[in-house]
Formats: structure tokens, C-alpha cells, sequence
């Protein structure tokens, strides 16, 4: 594997709000490429980050490009889902002084076209970010009945044509490569919302639910209260509507009930220079608290 070209994302505002301590014990729960663990790593003395990711390719990256620093990272492949039992075998729960996720798809996995992640590239339909198991796009696509399909595209691409645009792929199956389906979604959604390809909130939606990606973040967000350390600050960037949501509600609840206050009363969003430079950060969403 190439190493990838990476800019993490809002990474002074991610540094300002962890505030490492060179003596702490850290999560870097998406590491993906390892941008932002290299940062935190790199202000480490005799602190430590777990470094985790559901993907074994990224954090295959991720390692290459912290061997510099593997004093002080422990890789470890899981989804946020499991991390209550790696973090409790390793005896780590209640000792987090920060924990930081970066969400979505990284670079690497959506310009690798045999991931089937993007439209911008032909490939299998896939858009598993752990490829060892489970459901991919295409067998959704070509499963699910038409009612299903539907209900997946409004819900999580928000899609106004659901309905039109399940018909058409249930009729158009097998659906096999991300050309076909993104030539389809063309076919029957126009390219007039903006910016935007007409097959972006189909890729959207089924990625999010090849992934779990939604439960995935209320599996972390509602563990959070046991991981971390008095002081303890959880830095955490969406990508998505849906996600940013959860996370607003997680950390008011926290905040409401005592056990965690808000570093950031509103959301924090990447500067117009980092937008300009890195077009990937424009819809980035930045949230932080720190427990009690
Ligand atoms: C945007 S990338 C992170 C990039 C990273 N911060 C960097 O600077 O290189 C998000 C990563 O999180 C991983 N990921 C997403 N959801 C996950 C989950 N539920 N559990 C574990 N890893 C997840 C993806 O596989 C991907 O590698």
C-alpha cells in the first residue's frame, strides 16, 4: 500500500480542545491514516494513544507513518462498538484524559477505488470500512426490497426522488459497480441541487448503513461516561446532519445531568483558509466537552 496524502482535518482546533498532556493516556478512536494520532503522539512524553479503526488497511497506513512515534501509539483494530472490551481488557476504562473521533470514510478509503466507496471512481459496490465481514452496498442494492430502498435513501441520503430512484434500481438489478449505479442515480435524479452529484446522497445513505456508522456512534457516545478520567476531554468531528445531531443531544444530556460540561457551546467549523486549502473539511463539525 501507498502511503496517502493526508491533511487532518481541523487539527489546531482538535489540539486546542484535547489540550495533551505529555503524561496522559489517550483514544484516538478513527485512526485512519494516523494524521491527527501523529499530532497527539508527538506531544507525548511518557503518555500513550490507543490508536483504533475498524479498517485494517488504514490502520496498516496509520502505522507506517507513526513508526517514528511507536513508543508511544498501541494499534489496535475495532469499531467503536467493541472498544469497551478492548478498553477493559487493557484496563484502561475510567483513565482516558482525552478521546478524539474524527468520523466518516477517511481519504484513503474513498479514493481507494476497489472500496467502492465514491462515484468518482469504478469499482465493485462495496463501502465496507472493515472489509473482513458483513453486508456490502451491493448486496443491499440488490437484496432489499423496493419499500427498503426507499426507506434508506429518504432517511439517510434524504433524498427527495426515494421512492422513483428504488423503483428504478430494483428494476435496473444487478446493480454490481459504483458506474452503474452512480449512471442510474443520473438517469433519475437531476443534477440541479447545487453542488452536489445527484449520486451523492444515495452513496451517502448506504454507506452509512453498510456501516452502522449511526449506531456505531451511539455504541461510543453512550460508553463515554465510563472511559474517561475526572477532567477527561472528548473531542468529536461529524461530517453528516444526522451525526452531529446525536452527538449535540449526547453531550447536552452530560452536560445537563452534572457529569460533563461544554467546551463548545456552539459548533465549531473549519476556517475559510482550511476550506480554501483542504476542500474535504467544508462540511466538518467540530464538538467538545470535558468531564467532571
Ligand atoms: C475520517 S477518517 C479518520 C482520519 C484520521 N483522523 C487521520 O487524521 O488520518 C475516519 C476513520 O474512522 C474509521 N471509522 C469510522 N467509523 C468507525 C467505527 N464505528 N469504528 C471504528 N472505526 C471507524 C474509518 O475506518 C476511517 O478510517
Amino acid at each position: 500500500m501507498e502511503p496517502v496524502e493526508h491533511f487532518p482535518v481541523m487539527l489546531d482546533q482538535v489540539l486546542e480542545y484535547l489540550r495533551v498532556r505529555p503524561d496522559g493516556l489517550y483514544a484516538d478512536v478513527t485512526a485512519g491514516l494516523g494524521g491527527h494520532t501523529q499530532a497527539i503522539a508527538q506531544r507525548l512524553t511518557t503518555g500513550r494513544v490507543i490508536a483504533t479503526d475498524r479498517d485494517a488497511e488504514s490502520l496498516e497506513l496509520a502505522r507506517q507513518r507513526l513508526k517514528p512515534w511507536t513508543d508511544r501509539v498501541v494499534f489496535l483494530q475495532a469499531r467503536f462498538s467493541e472498544l469497551e472490551a478492548t478498553y477493559q481488557r487493557l484496563g484502561i476504562c475510567g483513565r482516558l484524559a482525552g478521546l478524539l473521533a474524527d468520523l466518516g470514510p477517511s481519504r484513503y478509503q474513498l479514493t481507494c477505488p476497489e472500496r467502492g466507496f465514491s462515484f468518482m471512481f469504478d469499482g465493485p459496490l462495496d463501502m465496507r470500512m472493515d472489509r473482513s465481514g458483513g453486508p456490502t452496498a451491493a448486496d443491499l442494492i440488490n437484496k432489499l426490497s423496493e419499500r427498503q430502498l426507499a426507506e434508506i435513501l429518504w432517511r439517510f441520503g434524504e433524498e427527495r426522488r426515494a421512492k422513483r430512484l428504488a423503483r428504478a434500481i430494483v428494476r435496473a438489478r444487478p446493480l454490481l459497480t459504483t458506474r452503474q449505479l452512480a449512471e442510474l442515480v443520473e438517469s433519475v435524479v437531476p443534477g440541479t441541487t447545487g453542488r452536489l452529484h445527484p449520486a451523492t446522497r444515495t452513496f451517502l445513505a448506504l454507506r452509512l448503513v453498510v456501516n452502522e456508522e449511526l449506531a456505531e456512534l451511539e455504541a461510543l457516545l453512550n460508553a463515554l461516561p465510563r472511559w474517561m478520567a475526572p477532567g477527561g476531554r472528548v473531542v468529536i468531528i461529524t461530517f453528516h446532519s444526522l451525526e452531529d445531531r446525536l452527538v449535540k443531544r449526547a453531550f447536552r444530556a452530560l452536560a445537563a445531568s452534572g457529569k460533563a460540561s461544554l467546551l463548545t457551546r456552539k459548533v465549531v467549523r473549519p476556517s475559510q483558509e482550511e476550506v480554501r486549502t483542504n476542500p474535504a473539511s467544508r462540511s466538518a463539525k467540530l464538538r467538545a466537552i470535558e468531564f467532571r
